[in-house]
């Protein structure tokens, strides 16, 4: 329990997977969605957003496998509000054991003008009729009012009061353009509890976003006004600027359960490890001051802050960081350390690795231990990562490479690269530095045209020996693909990132053709 519990019980909706992945860049593959999912069942939170099922067949298949696989949450798939969509969604979901319907439908007038071309009339007509139909499959429905902060108070009304006569269980309110102030978010929740006859038959839910940072407090002044969920995401990721972080709203709600006397079912312990594993499998990383989660969340700089510490830690701590997941040190494993041991730390990590998945990172591991003497969290979270993102199989894999580079002479690479059995080789000395030219060589041989679009490299742990981590995003085909590579040596780590993306594009492309093979037949 993340506070009093005599409190009032905040559900906690998460749609990491559904807005969270509408993230530029943050799409997940299906090994990669079912290890989040499986985490946030860890971590606690009532209901999984699992996807948008009409959106894609990948969404598609992943409300279909987290429904069938993962227990002790309801999972939750979204439609719009006509016949196909909810019916879609509802053949996703209906393995589950609790399983919900989330309807949505625009209701301010800037959407039903310019986007729906409806009248108000018939939007309620059309809210009506894809409760009904959801509430056919399932007791459990959903319904938000797209864009309901910038909807007339009257109008807003009506909408819920209809929804919830409709079958309604929770109505939920976005801010879906993050506009919105906190009190404006407090007096329309408290207006909608003051005017719709029928509230009470509802939970009435939050969806900031958070284009003015506001998402967490606008979530936060929703409960104190009576909302009794909040939807949220790992590390806030989400559509534009993100949603608002679910780490963040948790810890308002613990720490100061004083003022809002509300708990939750999160197990904070597993907060960290949680948004470990998001930011490694989405690509997206978690900024270093970033609240609860962040590396400097609790390192106190300030000489009067750690002689203040020293004192006594309230003088400066309000949480104690053991309780969202750091350790205390994070100097683990070395040489001799085995695969049990290995096993043990990825999990207090945060990682449940399969037995293939963990045979692939203990190699790596003993191949780091040789370069490197101390192995540090750091460096088990970077290998995980590159094991996770091989989910696919890769097709092709390093076998060596060469390069030579200096300040007044051109860069030359020669990459060897195996694809089954064959090996291929290829050279390149046209790049503008060594980078450049690893992406030549390794392009010349899968023959797959890639645009970088973004590339960073950061050490994973702090020292000299440390490794570094490669992450970029390639264009291929008008769409963006994802590679993570790590290693001591950064151009070994660049050729890896890329290999990753490569492979990315290749499985994506031959899982295109099963999928036309299966509709054509
Ligand atoms: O931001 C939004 O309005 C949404 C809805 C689908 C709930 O994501
Ligand atoms: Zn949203």
């Amino acid at each position: 329990m993340s506070s009093d519990p005599s409190g009032r019980h905040i559900r906690i909706f998460d749609t990491t997977l559904r807005d969270g992945e509408q993230s530029p860049g943050a799409s997940m593959n299906l090994a990669e969605k079912l290890e989040v999912a499986q985490a946030l069942a860890d971590l606690g939170v009532d209901i999984i957003e699992a996807g948008f099922p009409i959106a894609s067949p990948g969404d598609f298949e992943a409300v279909k496998q987290i429904s069938q696989t993962i227990r002790g949450v309801t999972v939750c798939g979204l439609a719009r509000c006509n016949d196909k969509d909810i019916d879609r969604a509802w053949e996703a979901l209906k393995h589950a054991p609790q399983s919900r319907i989330h309807v949505f439908l625009a209701t301010s007038a800037i959407h039903r003008e310019f986007k729906l071309r409806m009248t108000p009339e018939e939007i309620i007509q059309r809210a009506v009729a894809g409760v009904q139909r959801a509430a056919q499959y399932c007791d459990d429905v959903e319904f938000s009012p797209e864009d309901a902060c910038r909807t007339e108070h009257d109008f807003l009304c009506q909408v819920v009061e209809a929804a919830i006569d409709a079958g309604a269980t929770t109505v939920n309110i976005p801010d879906t353009v993050g506009y919105a102030t906190p009190s404006e978010v407090f007096d329309r929740i408290r207006m909608l509890r003051e005017r719709v006859p029928n509230i009470d038959k509802a939970v009435i839910s939050t969806h900031c976003h958070d284009d003015l940072g506001m998402a967490v407090a606008n979530s936060l002044a929703a409960v104190q006004a009576g909302a009794g969920q909040i939807e949220c995401t790992i590390n806030g990721i989400g559509e534009r600027a993100g949603n608002a972080a679910l780490e963040e709203v948790v810890m308002a709600m613990r720490t100061r359960s004083d003022f809002f006397d509300v708990n939750t079912r999160i197990d904070t312990r597993r907060l960290l490890p949680t948004s470990q594993l998001v930011s490694t499998t989405t690509g997206i990383a978690v900024q270093r001051n970033k609240a609860i989660v962040g590396r400097n969340a609790f390192a106190h700089e300030s000489g009067i802050h750690q002689d203040g510490m020293l004192k006594e830690r309230s003088t400066y701590e309000i949480m104690s960081p053991e309780d969202v997941g750091f350790t205390k040190t994070d100097l683990v494993l070395g040489k001799h350390s085995g695969r049990a041991a290995l096993a043990d730390r990825a999990r207090e990590l945060g990682f449940q690795l399969t037995g293939e998945q963990l045979q692939g990172v203990f190699a790596e591991f003993k191949k780091l231990a040789d370069r490197k003497k101390e192995i540090y969290d750091g460096d088990i979270v970077a290998l995980i990562g590159r094991e996770i993102s091989d989910a696919v199989e890769p097709q092709w894999t390093l076998s060596d490479f060469e390069v030579t580079s200096g300040r007044n002479r051109k860069p030359s690479v020669t990459v060897t690269l195996s694809n089954g059995e064959q090996e291929f080789t290829e050279s390149a000395d046209d790049g503008d530095g060594p980078i450049d030219a690893v992406f030549w060589a390794v392009e010349r041989i899968t023959k797959i045209e890639t645009v970088c679009k973004d590339y960073r490299v950061r050490s994973a742990t702090l020292g000299r020996d440390a490794q570094g981590e490669v992450r970029l995003e390639v264009e291929y085909k008008g769409r963006l693909y994802r590679g993570v590579g790590v290693s001591t040596d950064t151009v070994e780590s660049t050729i890896l990132a890329i290999l990753n993306a490569v492979n990315r594009i290749v499985a994506e492309s031959d899982s295109r053709a099963d999928s036309v093979a299966e509709t054509e037949s």
